[in-house]
Protein backbone atom coordinates (compact mmCIF):
# COMPACT_ATOMS: atom_id res chain seq x y z
CA UNK A 1 0.00 0.00 0.00
CA UNK A 2 3.01 2.28 -0.75
CA UNK A 3 1.94 5.70 -1.93
CA UNK A 4 -1.62 6.11 0.39
CA UNK A 5 -1.04 9.59 2.37
CA UNK A 6 -3.05 10.28 5.27
CA UNK A 7 -3.60 13.53 7.17
CA UNK A 8 -4.28 14.01 11.12
CA UNK A 9 -5.65 16.58 12.97
CA UNK A 10 -6.29 17.29 17.18
CA UNK A 11 -9.69 19.50 17.99
CA UNK A 12 -11.52 20.83 20.92
CA UNK A 13 -9.54 21.44 24.27
CA UNK A 14 -6.55 20.29 24.41
CA UNK A 15 -5.23 17.59 26.48
CA UNK A 16 -2.18 15.64 27.50
CA UNK A 17 -1.26 12.54 25.76
CA UNK A 18 -2.28 13.84 22.14
CA UNK A 19 1.37 14.50 20.88
CA UNK A 20 1.51 10.34 21.50
CA UNK A 21 -1.25 9.62 19.62
CA UNK A 22 0.39 12.19 16.79
CA UNK A 23 3.76 9.76 17.21
CA UNK A 24 2.49 6.82 17.27
CA UNK A 25 0.53 8.01 14.14
CA UNK A 26 3.76 8.71 12.14
CA UNK A 27 6.24 6.45 13.55
CA UNK A 28 3.90 2.98 12.95
CA UNK A 29 2.61 4.96 9.33
CA UNK A 30 5.89 5.83 7.98
CA UNK A 31 8.31 2.92 9.36
CA UNK A 32 5.30 0.05 9.34
CA UNK A 33 2.75 0.63 6.39
CA UNK A 34 5.02 3.07 4.08
CA UNK A 35 2.60 5.74 4.30
CA UNK A 36 3.23 9.43 4.41
CA UNK A 37 1.71 11.65 7.20
CA UNK A 38 0.34 15.22 6.70
CA UNK A 39 -0.88 17.60 9.81
CA UNK A 40 -3.24 20.04 10.04
CA UNK A 41 -2.95 23.03 12.01
CA UNK A 42 -5.69 24.33 14.54
CA UNK A 43 -7.96 21.34 14.48
CA UNK A 44 -10.59 21.37 11.67
CA UNK A 45 -9.22 25.15 10.64
CA UNK A 46 -6.24 23.28 9.24
CA UNK A 47 -8.39 21.72 6.41
CA UNK A 48 -10.83 24.30 5.90
CA UNK A 49 -8.55 26.82 5.33
CA UNK A 50 -5.46 24.39 3.68
CA UNK A 51 -3.03 24.73 6.48
CA UNK A 52 -0.56 21.83 6.84
CA UNK A 53 2.36 20.70 7.33
CA UNK A 54 4.35 16.91 6.12
CA UNK A 55 5.15 15.07 9.23
CA UNK A 56 7.98 12.50 9.44
CA UNK A 57 9.81 10.44 12.12
CA UNK A 58 12.27 13.23 12.77
CA UNK A 59 10.35 15.95 12.79
CA UNK A 60 7.89 14.00 15.77
CA UNK A 61 10.99 13.24 17.75
CA UNK A 62 10.92 13.80 21.44
CA UNK A 63 7.34 14.84 21.79
CA UNK A 64 5.74 11.84 23.65
CA UNK A 65 6.26 13.52 26.70
CA UNK A 66 5.27 16.86 26.15
CA UNK A 67 1.92 17.96 26.92
CA UNK A 68 -0.73 20.03 24.55
CA UNK A 69 -0.42 19.65 20.95
CA UNK A 70 2.52 20.09 18.02
CA UNK A 71 -0.04 20.68 15.70
CA UNK A 72 -2.49 23.64 17.30
CA UNK A 73 -6.03 22.99 17.77
CA UNK A 74 -8.84 25.45 17.80
CA UNK A 75 -12.75 24.85 18.61
CA UNK A 76 -13.67 25.52 14.56
CA UNK A 77 -17.00 23.79 13.68
CA UNK A 78 -16.60 22.95 9.99
CA UNK A 79 -20.46 22.95 10.03
CA UNK A 80 -21.13 26.58 10.63
CA UNK A 81 -18.50 27.23 8.05
CA UNK A 82 -20.75 27.64 4.27
CA UNK A 83 -19.52 24.65 2.53
CA UNK A 84 -17.22 23.27 5.11
CA UNK A 85 -17.68 19.86 4.15
CA UNK A 86 -16.80 20.43 0.69
CA UNK A 87 -14.08 22.61 1.11
CA UNK A 88 -12.47 19.92 3.58
CA UNK A 89 -13.40 17.21 0.69
CA UNK A 90 -11.43 19.76 -2.22
CA UNK A 91 -8.18 20.27 0.84
CA UNK A 92 -8.14 16.49 0.94
CA UNK A 93 -8.39 16.07 -2.47
CA UNK A 94 -5.56 18.87 -3.56
CA UNK A 95 -3.53 17.19 -1.26
CA UNK A 96 -3.38 13.52 -2.32
CA UNK A 97 -5.15 12.28 0.97
CA UNK A 98 -6.72 8.86 1.48
CA UNK A 99 -7.89 9.32 4.77
CA UNK A 100 -8.14 11.57 7.75
CA UNK A 101 -7.43 10.95 11.65
CA UNK A 102 -9.29 13.35 13.89
CA UNK A 103 -8.20 13.38 17.38
CA UNK A 104 -10.80 15.25 19.62
CA UNK A 105 -13.35 14.92 22.17
CA UNK A 106 -17.21 14.91 21.62
CA UNK A 107 -17.70 18.13 19.50
CA UNK A 108 -14.39 17.20 16.98
CA UNK A 109 -15.76 13.33 16.84
CA UNK A 110 -19.44 14.39 16.24
CA UNK A 111 -17.86 16.38 13.11
CA UNK A 112 -15.92 13.64 11.88
CA UNK A 113 -19.27 11.49 12.44
CA UNK A 114 -20.87 13.63 10.29
CA UNK A 115 -18.03 14.19 7.59
CA UNK A 116 -18.13 10.42 6.87
CA UNK A 117 -21.64 9.53 7.38
CA UNK A 118 -23.70 12.49 5.62
CA UNK A 119 -20.98 13.00 2.95
CA UNK A 120 -18.43 10.32 2.23
CA UNK A 121 -15.39 11.31 3.90
CA UNK A 122 -12.70 8.83 5.07
CA UNK A 123 -12.03 9.72 8.36
CA UNK A 124 -11.67 7.80 11.63
CA UNK A 125 -11.75 9.22 15.34
CA UNK A 126 -9.60 8.86 18.24
CA UNK A 127 -11.31 9.73 21.95
CA UNK A 128 -9.56 12.24 23.89
CA UNK A 129 -10.60 14.61 26.67
CA UNK A 130 -9.39 15.14 30.10
CA UNK A 131 -13.73 15.02 31.14
CA UNK A 132 -13.80 10.92 30.36
CA UNK A 133 -17.13 11.20 28.94
CA UNK A 134 -16.67 9.40 25.63
CA UNK A 135 -19.38 6.69 24.84
CA UNK A 136 -17.88 3.53 23.64
CA UNK A 137 -14.52 4.02 25.15
CA UNK A 138 -13.97 2.78 28.98
CA UNK A 139 -11.29 5.53 29.38
CA UNK A 140 -9.67 8.35 27.11
CA UNK A 141 -6.43 9.57 27.33
CA UNK A 142 -5.54 12.75 29.37
CA UNK A 143 -8.39 11.66 31.85
CA UNK A 144 -5.25 10.22 34.21
CA UNK A 145 -3.19 12.77 33.94
CA UNK A 146 -6.44 15.38 35.41
CA UNK A 147 -7.06 13.24 38.16
CA UNK A 148 -3.48 13.03 39.51
CA UNK A 149 -3.12 17.09 39.08
CA UNK A 150 -6.33 17.38 41.12
CA UNK A 151 -5.64 14.71 43.43
CA UNK A 152 -2.24 15.99 44.02
CA UNK A 153 -4.19 20.00 44.87
CA UNK A 154 -6.74 18.34 46.70
CA UNK A 155 -3.68 16.83 49.02
CA UNK A 156 -2.06 19.89 49.32
CA UNK A 157 -5.51 21.93 50.37
CA UNK A 158 -6.15 19.60 52.99
CA UNK A 159 -2.97 20.35 54.91
CA UNK A 160 -3.56 24.30 54.34
CA UNK A 161 -7.67 23.99 54.89
CA UNK A 162 -6.29 21.74 58.46
CA UNK A 163 -4.07 24.98 59.18
CA UNK A 164 -6.63 27.63 59.09
CA UNK A 165 -9.74 25.26 60.26
CA UNK A 166 -11.97 27.18 56.75
CA UNK A 167 -13.86 25.00 54.27
CA UNK A 168 -11.75 24.55 50.90
CA UNK A 169 -13.71 24.50 47.55
CA UNK A 170 -12.17 23.29 44.60
CA UNK A 171 -13.33 23.51 41.32
CA UNK A 172 -11.88 20.97 38.89
CA UNK A 173 -13.20 20.54 35.21
CA UNK A 174 -15.81 18.57 33.98
CA UNK A 175 -18.16 19.99 32.07
CA UNK A 176 -21.40 17.08 31.59
CA UNK A 177 -19.80 14.43 33.37
CA UNK A 178 -18.06 14.63 36.88
CA UNK A 179 -15.54 11.78 36.35
CA UNK A 180 -12.50 14.33 37.63
CA UNK A 181 -14.75 15.76 40.83
CA UNK A 182 -15.60 12.04 41.68
CA UNK A 183 -12.57 10.65 41.10
CA UNK A 184 -10.29 12.98 42.79
CA UNK A 185 -12.98 13.46 45.43
CA UNK A 186 -12.13 9.77 46.38
CA UNK A 187 -9.12 9.51 45.94
CA UNK A 188 -8.07 13.03 47.81
CA UNK A 189 -10.93 11.94 50.90
CA UNK A 190 -13.05 14.74 50.17
CA UNK A 191 -16.16 15.56 52.18
CA UNK A 192 -18.40 16.92 49.80
CA UNK A 193 -18.54 16.30 45.81
CA UNK A 194 -20.16 17.88 43.35
CA UNK A 195 -21.09 16.86 39.67
CA UNK A 196 -23.34 17.72 36.81
CA UNK A 197 -25.56 14.52 37.21
CA UNK A 198 -26.88 14.99 41.10
CA UNK A 199 -27.98 18.79 41.12
CA UNK A 200 -27.16 19.26 44.54
CA UNK A 201 -29.39 21.56 47.26
CA UNK A 202 -27.24 24.19 48.89
CA UNK A 203 -28.67 23.64 52.51
CA UNK A 204 -27.81 19.95 52.46
CA UNK A 205 -24.03 20.66 51.42
CA UNK A 206 -23.93 23.19 53.80
CA UNK A 207 -25.60 20.90 56.74
CA UNK A 208 -23.06 17.98 56.27
CA UNK A 209 -20.77 20.57 56.72
CA UNK A 210 -21.64 21.91 59.49
CA UNK A 211 -22.72 18.99 61.12
CA UNK A 212 -19.05 17.32 59.69
CA UNK A 213 -17.76 20.53 62.03
CA UNK A 214 -20.17 19.79 65.37
CA UNK A 215 -18.47 16.27 65.66
CA UNK A 216 -15.26 18.02 66.25
CA UNK A 217 -13.71 18.38 62.46
CA UNK A 218 -12.38 22.28 62.26
CA UNK A 219 -12.02 21.81 58.34
CA UNK A 220 -13.69 20.50 55.36
CA UNK A 221 -13.15 19.94 51.02
CA UNK A 222 -15.93 20.26 48.75
CA UNK A 223 -14.67 19.10 45.67
CA UNK A 224 -17.11 20.72 42.36
CA UNK A 225 -16.80 19.92 38.76
CA UNK A 226 -17.33 22.96 37.07
CA UNK A 227 -20.75 21.99 35.27
CA UNK A 228 -22.06 20.87 39.03
CA UNK A 229 -25.49 21.85 38.84
CA UNK A 230 -27.41 23.58 42.48
CA UNK A 231 -31.55 21.89 42.26
CA UNK A 232 -34.17 24.38 40.59
CA UNK A 233 -34.99 27.25 42.42
CA UNK A 234 -32.21 27.33 44.93
CA UNK A 235 -29.12 29.20 43.84
CA UNK A 236 -28.34 30.71 40.71
CA UNK A 237 -25.01 30.19 38.58
CA UNK A 238 -24.23 32.09 35.46
CA UNK A 239 -22.49 30.77 32.44
CA UNK A 240 -20.26 32.79 29.94
CA UNK A 241 -20.44 32.65 26.41
CA UNK A 242 -21.12 29.54 24.16
CA UNK A 243 -18.28 28.13 21.31
CA UNK A 244 -19.12 27.37 17.63
CA UNK A 245 -20.99 24.15 19.03
CA UNK A 246 -22.90 25.97 21.61
CA UNK A 247 -20.93 25.71 24.81
CA UNK A 248 -21.26 27.50 27.58
CA UNK A 249 -17.94 28.86 29.09
CA UNK A 250 -18.36 26.74 32.46
CA UNK A 251 -16.56 28.38 36.01
CA UNK A 252 -18.00 30.23 38.68
CA UNK A 253 -19.66 27.29 40.59
CA UNK A 254 -16.41 27.52 42.95
CA UNK A 255 -16.53 31.05 44.30
CA UNK A 256 -20.40 30.58 44.14
CA UNK A 257 -20.21 27.55 46.70
CA UNK A 258 -17.21 30.13 48.71
CA UNK A 259 -19.84 32.67 48.76
CA UNK A 260 -22.55 30.39 50.26
CA UNK A 261 -21.30 28.17 52.06
CA UNK A 262 -19.44 30.46 54.07
CA UNK A 263 -22.50 32.89 54.71
CA UNK A 264 -25.04 30.00 55.57
CA UNK A 265 -22.35 28.05 57.78
CA UNK A 266 -20.31 31.03 59.34
CA UNK A 267 -17.03 28.97 58.26
CA UNK A 268 -14.31 31.00 56.72
CA UNK A 269 -13.94 29.44 52.93
CA UNK A 270 -11.76 29.39 50.38
CA UNK A 271 -12.14 28.34 46.84
CA UNK A 272 -10.08 27.20 44.34
CA UNK A 273 -10.86 26.79 40.79
CA UNK A 274 -7.70 24.33 39.30
CA UNK A 275 -8.79 25.26 35.57
CA UNK A 276 -5.95 24.49 32.92
CA UNK A 277 -3.65 23.68 35.07
CA UNK A 278 -5.19 20.12 34.25
CA UNK A 279 -4.84 19.93 31.06
CA UNK A 280 -2.05 21.08 30.64
CA UNK A 281 1.69 19.63 31.22
CA UNK A 282 3.43 16.06 30.62
CA UNK A 283 0.90 13.30 30.63
CA UNK A 284 1.20 9.98 32.99
CA UNK A 285 2.48 7.23 32.43
CA UNK A 286 -0.79 5.85 31.70
CA UNK A 287 -2.28 8.11 29.30
CA UNK A 288 1.06 7.70 27.32
CA UNK A 289 0.45 4.44 26.93
CA UNK A 290 -3.34 4.68 25.81
CA UNK A 291 -2.56 7.25 23.73
CA UNK A 292 0.50 5.41 21.95
CA UNK A 293 -2.49 2.44 21.74
CA UNK A 294 -5.35 4.56 20.11
CA UNK A 295 -2.39 5.90 17.78
CA UNK A 296 -1.20 2.70 16.67
CA UNK A 297 -5.28 1.58 16.22
CA UNK A 298 -5.73 4.18 14.20
CA UNK A 299 -3.34 4.42 11.70
CA UNK A 300 -3.98 0.22 11.30
CA UNK A 301 -7.55 0.98 11.15
CA UNK A 302 -6.71 3.63 7.95
CA UNK A 303 -4.61 1.51 6.71
CA UNK A 304 -7.30 -1.07 6.53
CA UNK A 305 -9.90 1.41 4.82
CA UNK A 306 -11.99 0.89 8.47
CA UNK A 307 -13.38 4.66 8.04
CA UNK A 308 -16.49 5.40 10.79
CA UNK A 309 -14.15 3.78 13.00
CA UNK A 310 -12.45 4.80 16.39
CA UNK A 311 -10.87 3.11 18.44
CA UNK A 312 -11.77 2.27 21.81
CA UNK A 313 -10.58 0.51 25.49
CA UNK A 314 -12.71 -1.99 26.32
CA UNK A 315 -11.47 -3.79 29.26
CA UNK A 316 -7.73 -4.51 28.79
CA UNK A 317 -8.25 -4.33 24.64
CA UNK A 318 -8.39 -1.62 22.34
CA UNK A 319 -11.47 -2.36 19.91
CA UNK A 320 -12.43 -0.95 16.85
CA UNK A 321 -16.01 0.96 17.58
CA UNK A 322 -18.68 2.97 14.97
CA UNK A 323 -17.67 6.65 15.30
CA UNK A 324 -22.05 6.74 15.30
CA UNK A 325 -22.17 4.65 18.21
CA UNK A 326 -19.63 6.60 20.22
CA UNK A 327 -21.14 10.15 19.94
CA UNK A 328 -24.47 9.03 20.33
CA UNK A 329 -24.15 9.77 24.05
CA UNK A 330 -21.82 11.10 26.94
CA UNK A 331 -20.77 9.08 29.22
CA UNK A 332 -21.87 10.48 32.29
CA UNK A 333 -21.53 8.71 35.95
CA UNK A 334 -24.75 7.42 36.64
CA UNK A 335 -26.25 7.06 40.36
CA UNK A 336 -24.69 3.73 41.37
CA UNK A 337 -21.38 4.93 40.41
CA UNK A 338 -21.85 7.92 42.27
CA UNK A 339 -22.85 5.62 45.66
CA UNK A 340 -19.79 3.57 45.97
CA UNK A 341 -18.37 7.22 47.93
CA UNK A 342 -20.86 8.36 49.33
CA UNK A 343 -20.04 6.29 52.59
CA UNK A 344 -16.79 8.39 52.61
CA UNK A 345 -18.60 12.08 52.51
CA UNK A 346 -19.27 14.63 55.96
O1 LIG B 1 -12.33 19.71 26.76
C1 LIG B 1 -12.95 19.56 27.96
C2 LIG B 1 -12.79 20.79 28.81
O2 LIG B 1 -11.56 20.75 29.48
C3 LIG B 1 -13.96 20.94 29.77
O3 LIG B 1 -13.78 20.24 30.96
C4 LIG B 1 -14.02 22.43 29.96
O4 LIG B 1 -15.33 22.85 30.26
C5 LIG B 1 -13.62 22.95 28.63
O5 LIG B 1 -12.82 21.98 28.04
C6 LIG B 1 -12.91 24.27 28.71
O6 LIG B 1 -12.69 24.73 27.43
P1 LIG B 1 -11.80 25.99 27.04
O7 LIG B 1 -10.37 25.55 27.13
O8 LIG B 1 -12.18 26.28 25.63
O9 LIG B 1 -12.10 27.06 28.01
Amino acid sequence: MAGVKFGVLTGGGDCPGLNAVIRAVVRKGIAAHGHEIVGFRDGWRGPLEGDSEELSIESTRGILPRGGTILGTSRTNPFKRADGPRTIAATMGELGLDGLIAIGGEDTLGAANRLHGEHGLSVIGVPKTIDNDIGATDVTFGFDTALHVATEAIDRLHTTAESHHRVMVVEVMGRHAGWIALYSGVAGGADVILIPEQPFDIDEVCHLISRRHSRGRTFSIVVAAEGALPQAATIEVGWGETDEFGHARLGGIGHLLEKEIEQRTGFETRAVVLGHVQRGGTPTAYDRVLATRFGVAAIDAAHAGRWGMMPALRGAQIELVQLSEAVAELRTVTAEEFEFAESFLG
